[in-house]
């Protein structure tokens, strides 16, 4: 089972693979947050990822599909993956293409603009793990910390409104072409990648059921 998860920047793609990846034993390959993880090591891709990410904008696709690559190596993958925030440009999707990858289902959570810069504003996450919470939607248990190891919760540095808005002229501008590409690929071959749209809007509990029972 290989999913990719689509949809603008605060969608909800990270917190409904979280429970994909419960439900069906298969891991969340996060780019974002493995870009993340390497700044915060210091390492080469760290370096080069830093700048970009923080004006909002993408980082180079062959950094990013190496990146992939080693990921999808490692056997936790054998049974499948979701991958988050991955593909997000048209030489992305086609080099996991390229490699053989087939991709069984595209679910794509759909949110308006407006409703996302609030959103994000709200976000707290648990760095280690990329768990992610709500001030108001989905806060957790005890206020700053995170449910599971009871570390800190921080603020993403790409979660100020005017780097928000950034991604999302990003996100039109380079990645929401891969609805149609994948939309079309689905019409063409009348069977995988499955193509699945969710309105994002509703509750957290409502999407996780729609995505779970269409992936079923
Ligand atoms: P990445 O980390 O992937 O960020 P993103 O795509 O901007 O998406 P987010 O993680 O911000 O949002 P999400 O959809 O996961 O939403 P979440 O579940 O957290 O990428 C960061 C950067 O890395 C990029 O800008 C780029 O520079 C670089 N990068 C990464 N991948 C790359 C690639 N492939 N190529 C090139 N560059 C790449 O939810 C958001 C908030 O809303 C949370 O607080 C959550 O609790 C809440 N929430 C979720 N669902 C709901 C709901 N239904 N109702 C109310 N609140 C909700
Ligand atoms: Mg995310």
């Amino acid at each position: 089972m290989r999913i990719i998860l689509l949809g603008p920047p605060g969608a909800g793609k990270g917190t409904q693979a979280q429970f994909i990846s419960k439900k069906f034993d298969i891991p969340q390959i996060s780019t974002g947050d493995m870009l993340r993880a390497a700044i915060k090591e210091g390492s080469e891709l760290g370096r080069k990822a830093q700048d970009v990410m923080k004006a909002g904008g993408l980082v180079s696709d062959d950094l990013i599909i190496n990146l992939v690559k080693e990921r999808i190596a490692k056997p936790d993958c054998v049974n499948g993956c979701i991958f988050d925030g991955f593909p997000r440009t048209i030489p992305q999707a086609q080099a996991l293409a390229d490699a053989g990858v087939e991709i069984d289902n595209v679910v794509e959570i759909r949110v308006p603009d407006d409703e996302i810069v609030q959103r994000l504003s709200g976000r707290r996450q648990h760095p280690g793990s990329g768990r992610v919470y709500h001030l108001q939607h989905n806060p957790p248990k005890n206020e700053g910390l995170d449910d599971v190891t009871g570390e800190e919760l921080i603020q993403r540095d790409d979660d100020k409104e005017e780097v928000i808005r950034e991604r999302l002229a990003t996100y039109h501008e380079q990645t929401s072409t891969l609805v149609g590409f994948y939309q079309d690929k689905a019409k063409e071959s009348g069977a995988a990648p499955h193509y699945h749209q969710f309105d994002g809007t509703q509750g957290i509990e409502t999407v996780k059921e729609q995505i779970l029972s269409a992936l079923d």
